[in-house]
């Protein structure tokens, strides 16, 4: 039987406090609605629904040309309506997989579980709580059979004790829901249509229901407020520290370190404290990361250091290289083995070939270096006019002076050196000297000027 999963986010989240729906509140960069997408897919779902209610251009704008069916539920009247009104877009001959979305963290693991529990209709995903305030409770009968799930306003004394809660996730067969969902009535004390209500009339018709518990609990932990969604952030970053470590990562401090994104790290990667990795990085054995530094969608290679303050973003660092501290590598930075960034350079759309050096105060865009060159501190490439970028084309071995600047564009020979100061806009050919600046002058008879006496 085929799959598909209805994602029930229509609530307000008015405990956000948001103009943002808080589905797309992000858990280590990532939406809320995302990640429950995500799982459906992991789950090969044949079609994933999501019945919103507020914001949903916001939604939609998200959402927007992917295999994604959005159902707006205009008036919120219980988990119930919600899955009724996506009942008209659902091919019931499925298996129907009810998530939440504001529930972000289910494992797949879980879920696939709870999937083939539910062979006889109906499958529940349950957790036991020591403190099941505000959950539907799972009734069960002496034979331990679940006979209903009562929410928490209509129960009674002995249903309150009751410590195995209802998580809201459930699978459904997509024929008996069809069946069940227009017999749910408004009675209870809340005036809504419950979803939960089907478990009775399962029960009813002798249908065996299954109940299935998560791999964690914080697995069905649900978001509600902003503090909530920090928390649940925290438990995340430990789980992927937990797993880069077991796979021979070091980190320092495992809270102090954000993964918001994929990090492929090979063995002996040492990452200090505070750094923050986003998008999809890779880090090969070996590398370094110095504290405080953030890497987003690069590549490192082999035995790198990146030294404290670091900030790289799209690009891609070969081995043995050293960056930082306080370096800033903008997209399309290329540094080639063994090459050398060094304090307050910042780089952008640049090559920096093998064993080359650009070691302090820089700007280098749009720039090719060859081997071997030692850029001066202070070298400034002069690439924008104003409209248009231009290159800078720097040969092997060549030593720019300190403080020269490069008007772009240019080419500087192999092993040609420019003076210090030098505003160059010519190229220098291979092997020679370009010195640009006024000639020294000394003037003897100069006299400092003196304070006047009071
Ligand atoms: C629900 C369950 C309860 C369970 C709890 C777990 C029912 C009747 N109760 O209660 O047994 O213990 O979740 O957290 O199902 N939603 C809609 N449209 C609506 C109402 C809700 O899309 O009209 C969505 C919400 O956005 C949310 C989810 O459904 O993602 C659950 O709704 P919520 O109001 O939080 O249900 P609870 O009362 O907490
Ligand atoms: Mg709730």
């Amino acid at each position: 039987m085929a799959l598909e999963v209805v994602i029930l986010a229509a609530g307000k989240g008015s405990r956000m406090k948001s103009t943002l729906p808080k589905v797309l509140h992000k858990l280590a960069g990532i939406s809320l609605a995302r990640r429950v997408v995500n799982t459906a897919t992991a789950l090969h779902s044949n079609k994933t629904h999501i019945v919103y209610g507020h914001a949903g251009e916001q939604i939609k704008s998200v959402f927007e040309g992917e295999a994604i069916n959005l159902i707006e539920q205009v008036e919120q009247k219980g988990t119930g309506h919600a899955v009724s009104t996506a009942l008209p877009s659902l091919d019931i001959k499925n298996k129907i997989l009810i998530l939440y979305g504001d529930v972000p963290l289910l494992s797949a693991v879980t879920l696939n579980k709870l999937i083939s529990e539910s062979q006889s209709g109906l499958s529940l995903l349950t957790v036991n709580l020591d403190n099941p305030y505000g959950y539907g409770r799972i009734i069960r009968d002496i034979d331990n059979r679940v006979r209903a799930i009562v929410e928490h306003k209509d129960t009674n004394e002995n249903q309150r004790k009751v410590k195995e809660v209802n998580t809201g996730i459930m699978c459904v067969s997509g024929e008996l829901l069809s069946k069940w969902l227009p017999q749910l009535s408004t009675e209870n004390s809340q005036g809504e249509y419950y979803l939960t209500d089907i478990v009775a009339m399962a029960e009813e018709e002798g249908i065996d229901i299954a109940t299935v518990q998560p791999e964690f609990s914080y697995e069905v932990e649900g978001v509600n407020n902003r503090k909530q969604l920090v928390k649940l952030e925290r438990i995340y970053q430990q789980v992927q520290a937990d797993q880069l470590m077991a796979a021979g990562v070091s980190i320092m401090d495992p809270q102090r370190f954000d993964l918001r994104g994929s990090l492929e790290a090979g063995t002996d990667v040492c990452i200090d404290i505070n750094v923050v990795i986003e998008g999809e990085v890779k880090i090969a054995e070996g590398t370094s990361i110095g504290p405080n530094c953030i890497i987003k969608n690069s590549t490192i290679g082999r035995n790198v250091e990146i030294l404290a303050n670091s900030i790289i973003e799209d690009s891609v660092i070969d081995d043995a290289c050293i960056v930082g501290p306080f370096a800033r590598l903008r997209p399309l930075t290329h540094l080639m083995t063994g090459s050398k960034i060094g304090n307050f350079v910042e780089t952008k759309k640049t090559t920096v070939g093998s064993g080359s050096k650009v070691n302090h105060l820089s700007y280098i865009g749009d720039t090719v270096i060859g081997e071997k060159a030692n850029i001066g501190a202070g070298t400034i490439t002069c690439n924008y006019d104003g409209v248009n970028k231009f290159v800078t084309e720097i040969g092997d071995g060549a030593f720019i002076g300190s403080n020269t600047s490069l008007i772009a564009p240019v080419v500087i020979g192999a092993k040609a050196t420019t003076g210090a100061g030098s505003a160059i806009h010519k190229d220098i050919p291979a092997s020679s000297l370009g010195v640009a600046r006024g000639k020294q002058r000394n003037i003897d008879t100069w006299q400092r000027p003196v304070k006047a006496d009071k």
